[in-house]
């Protein structure tokens, strides 16, 4: 189901590491799709085969902030134009774990890349193309920790950072949903399923 335009509705999932995003991207798409909708679920870096290629580099391979910025917009580009634009033009709900907001919060926040630079890289990439919705999950470097050590796998080279880094990425998130209110919303990531389920069904299903 589309609104009058065709379009479909673009949502982004986003926050620090461990706090709970991936978890209710599956019971999200099936909200969605109970109500008529035609889902696409996708993430960043990835979502194509090219970006799914740029993702392993990006997360493994040791490189500097403004090398590893420009991978993530090269996986942006490939993925806006072969995945997310055509998904919405045919009228279908993208829901995609992470986008432009993660480049803003983890490579200018947490590493200092020159925001008019992601800037102007978000406008080749995206040519414009905001989410509707942006749900920011947020919780405390304690939990996020516990959470990391729970899952059992190697840790990749974002979640590897120190608390210095956590605590930047953190606050950029907060500070983006400042400053967008109507289109971000924080998710308390420390609240249990049930809570977490209400405040996602306030904020997305009124769309
Ligand atoms: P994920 O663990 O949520 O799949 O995300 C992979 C990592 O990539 C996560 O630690 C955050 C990082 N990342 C950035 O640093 N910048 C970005 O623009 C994106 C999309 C992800």
């Amino acid at each position: 189901m589309a609104d009058a335009s065709g379009r479909g509705r673009f949502i982004t999932l986003e926050g620090v590491d461990g706090a709970g995003k991936s978890t209710h991207i599956p019971w999200i798409a099936r909200q969605l799709r109970a109500a008529g909708h035609a889902v696409v679920v996708t993430r960043e870096p990835g979502g194509t085969p090219l970006a799914e290629k740029l993702r392993s580099l990006i997360l493994c391979e040791a490189m500097d902030p403004l090398t590893e910025t420009l991978l993530l917009f090269a996986a942006r580009a490939d993925h806006v134009q072969h995945i997310i634009r055509p998904a919405l033009e045919r009228g279908d709900w993208v829901l995609c774990d992470r986008f432009g907001d993660a480049t803003v919060a983890y490579q200018h926040g947490g590493k200092g890349v020159p925001i008019q630079l992601i800037e102007r890289l978000g406008e080749a990439a995206q040519g414009g193309l905001t989410p509707d919705r942006t749900l920011v999950f947020d919780c405390s470097y304690e939990v996020s920790r516990e959470r990391l050590a729970a899952a059992g796998r190697a840790p990749d080279r974002f979640e590897r950072e120190d608390r210095g880094f956590f605590d930047r990425v953190r606050t950029a998130y907060a500070r983006l949903a400042e400053n967008e209110p109507s289109r971000i919303r924080r998710i308390d990531g420390a609240n249990n399923l049930e809570q977490i389920k209400g405040e996602l069904r306030k904020h997305i299903l009124v769309l």
